[in-house]
């Protein structure tokens, strides 16, 4: 991947993102989405948004390249999965269980005055325990798998069928697909994270943590989909 990029709004927003990672800002800004929709083109993300072009661009233009966008893209295999699961592992795995506990008081103290907090229980509940088994099937199978290609050892040295690393990204594809839309309900139930007027703190924490959490697991997917996987598919040939 080269590290430097002419935009042009022909240009991936996934392509933009994996070389200036502060990009991800202004998509978050502007709601485009960059990770599960990161193969589109600029122009078209904007459009699906509701965004203006030439303002993303314009707002793009004026980010400077920083100096991790340079080693994410070309640090060795290994030492991004190790990123990732330092970073992005470590925060759900800390946060998960935190949310969960407010989100039961929420539920508990104003479930019934407030039908859309039982469906974000739900939600939360099922992303939070799909989410769990799809940290796990990274950490033992599809990073050991890439550590091994990217260290140029066979990748499947116990026999279990999967020769390549290509089948187990695919299944995390779609996982985090149906992840992107779990948190756009979320965003739908809470009105854009927005506190309600004389919220309690449990409230008020939750939906701050929620906001949170988003911003991370998109920014964890946009690793995932944008940077390691096509790193990976680049060596595959
Ligand atoms: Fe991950
Ligand atoms: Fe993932």
């Amino acid at each position: 991947m080269n590290t430097l990029l002419t935009i042009t709004p022909e240009t991936t927003v996934g392509d933009i993102a994996a070389h200036i990672p502060l990009a991800t800002g202004v998509f978050s800004r502007h709601k485009m989405d960059y990770c599960c929709g990161g193969n589109r083109p600029l122009t078209e993300a904007c459009e699906r948004a509701g965004a203006d072009l030439e303002t993303v661009q314009k707002e793009i233009a004026a980010l400077e390249r920083n100096e991790d966008a340079l080693s994410l893209t070309s640090a060795p295999l290994g030492e991004l999965c190790d990123h990732i699961e330092s970073l992005h592992h470590s925060y759900l795995k800390e946060a998960m269980p935190a949310i969960w506990d407010m989100m039961k008081k929420v539920l508990n103290a104003h479930g019934e005055n407030h039908p859309e907090y039982v469906e974000l229980h739900q939600t939360v509940g099922l992303l939070f325990n799909e989410l769990h088994n799809h940290l796990q099937k990274e950490e033992e199978i599809l990073f050991p798998m890439i550590r091994r290609l990217a260290a140029g050892e066979a990748t499947d040295p116990n026999g279990l069928g999967c020769m390549t690393p290509e089948a187990p990204m695919q299944v995390m594809e779609a996982e985090h697909e149906n992840a992107g839309q779990a948190l756009r309900r979320m965003r739908e139930l809470t009105s854009d994270y927005t506190v309600p007027e004389n919220a309690c703190t449990t409230l008020t924490a939750l939906i701050k943590s929620l906001e949170e959490c988003e911003s991370d697991i998109h920014n964890h997917i946009h690793k995932e989909n944008n940077i390691l996987h096509p790193r990976v598919r680049e060596l595959l040939g």
